[in-house]
């Protein structure tokens, strides 16, 4: 499987260590490196790029001065193209997320009843409720049992937080193999069929209409296992964060969900690194970068920076009331391949924000000694969610 945990960082690869809070060794080289407006070369020979405006120059991309790529096409044998291919999957797929969350919406309440109260363990809790809500996205309901069998042991064994340190090495390259194969083999049925469905049941059909007949089913497998890493690992991550920020800061959540959620993913930004390669020799804010080098964009540190934040550090969601500082804000990246589940992931976590906070009395217990789980995916710390009724709440039991 995958070694990263979210789609949109495969490309930055590897996390940037596995010693006692990569976080706080990263905001110390920042600290120390400020000078030089936010772009550095780490101990590790790779240039880090933290300052808002340099960072919206390499992702926005307008004079070519970066390989053009996004980590979510990015695979180990290379970038699926071309590049309308690409646009028309992130379409097809923003578009079936959609239909399926306002035709589903009704069910959240009762998901959230089912799956959380009175007790729940995050982050995996919000993965699995994500994947439980959106099931049929990821598999139609009429996809052979057993490859439905194996998405869900993907995600336990690939997209939870930690699930790698979960199973050893042996058992997962196996598993690895056996999941490839059978994902390779439904791709390659899909791609036989001559009278294929007219619009995609599930993210499998988009991928491989958007591939077409002739595409390699290794890569329309990849491509499928980015969105299924995006939708149950990003966007389970991300509720996560909402939830602990709720949770722990009860005496600061907004009336408006909306504000709630933009917080989290300002002070937790899942999809916290981004990599590029420059195209050619240049100056990068002082910083000489040739082809040979690898851009490592942070937008955790440009969404904490404190020449453009006020109390960077802190879950002031009221400050989304008026302040909308976009140059220092990302969590979807920015340019030519900003996230194309973006509006559907807010609202799903607008949604279910809102409703934990107008239905629920929520608290939160954080285990001990538990942190942020940083790999190429920025996942919440362990903690225990207890949801009860409020007196008077018409779902009270
Ligand atoms: C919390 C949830 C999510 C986060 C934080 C997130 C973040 C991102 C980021 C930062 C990028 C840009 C990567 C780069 O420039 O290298 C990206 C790209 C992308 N995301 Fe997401 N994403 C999330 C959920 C989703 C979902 C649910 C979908 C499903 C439609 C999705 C589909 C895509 C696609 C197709 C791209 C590639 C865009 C392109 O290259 O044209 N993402 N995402």
């Amino acid at each position: 499987m995958k070694s990263s945990q979210t789609h949109a960082v495969r490309g930055a690869g590897r996390p940037p260590g596995r010693r006692a809070d990569p976080l706080a060794r990263i905001r110390a080289e920042f600290d120390g490196m400020n000078g030089l407006n936010g772009v550095w070369r780490s101990a590790r020979g790779e240039v880090w790029v933290a300052d808002p405006e340099a960072v919206r120059a390499v992702m926005g991309n307008r004079h070519g001065t970066v390989a053009e790529t996004s980590d979510f096409f990015h695979h180990r044998h290379g970038v699926f193209g071309p590049r309308s291919a690409q646009i028309a999957i992130g379409r097809a797929a923003r578009d079936l997320i959609r239909n399926h969350l306002s035709s589903h919406q009704h069910e959240l309440d009762r998901l959230v009843a089912e799956r959380l109260a009175p007790r729940s363990e995050w982050p995996d809790a919000g993965n699995l409720l994500v994947l439980s809500h959106l099931r049929e996205v990821l598999l139609h309901r009429d996809a052979p049992a057993d490859l439905r069998t194996t998405v869900e042991a993907i995600v336990t064994r690939a997209v939870l937080a930690g699930a790698r340190r979960r199973h050893p090495a042996p058992s997962r390259l196996l598993f690895r193999r056996r999941a490839l194969r059978a994902l390779r083999r439904e791709v390659r049925a899909r791609q036989d069929r001559p009278d294929g469905p007219s619009a995609p049941r599930d993210l499998l059909d988009v991928v491989v209409g958007g591939g077409g007949p002739a595409a390699d089913p290794r890569e329309l497998v990849e491509v499928y296992l980015s969105f299924l890493f995006a939708v149950v690992g990003s966007v389970g991550f991300a509720l996560g964060w909402s939830v602990l920020l709720m949770g722990t800061h009860p005496d600061r959540v907004a009336a408006d969900p909306s504000w709630t959620v933009r917080e989290a993913l300002r002070l937790w930004p899942v999809a916290w690194l981004f990599a590029r390669t420059p195209s050619r020799v240049q100056e990068l804010s002082g910083t000489r970068v040739t082809p040979r080098d690898r851009l490592v964009v942070c937008s955790y540190l440009v969404h904490r920076h404190p020449g453009h934040w006020d109390r960077p550090d802190e879950f002031v969601p009221q400050r989304w009331a008026t302040a909308v500082p976009d140059a220092a804000y990302l969590p979807f990246g920015h340019g030519p391949h900003t996230c194309a589940g973006a509006t559907v992931t807010v609202r799903l976590l607008e949604d279910l924000v809102g409703l934990l906070s107008r239905d629920w009395r929520l608290s939160v217990t954080p285990h001990d000694g538990a942190a942020p789980q940083v790999g190429p995916a920025l996942a919440p710390p362990r903690f225990t969610a207890t949801l009860s009724r409020p007196d008077g709440c018409p779902g009270r039991r």
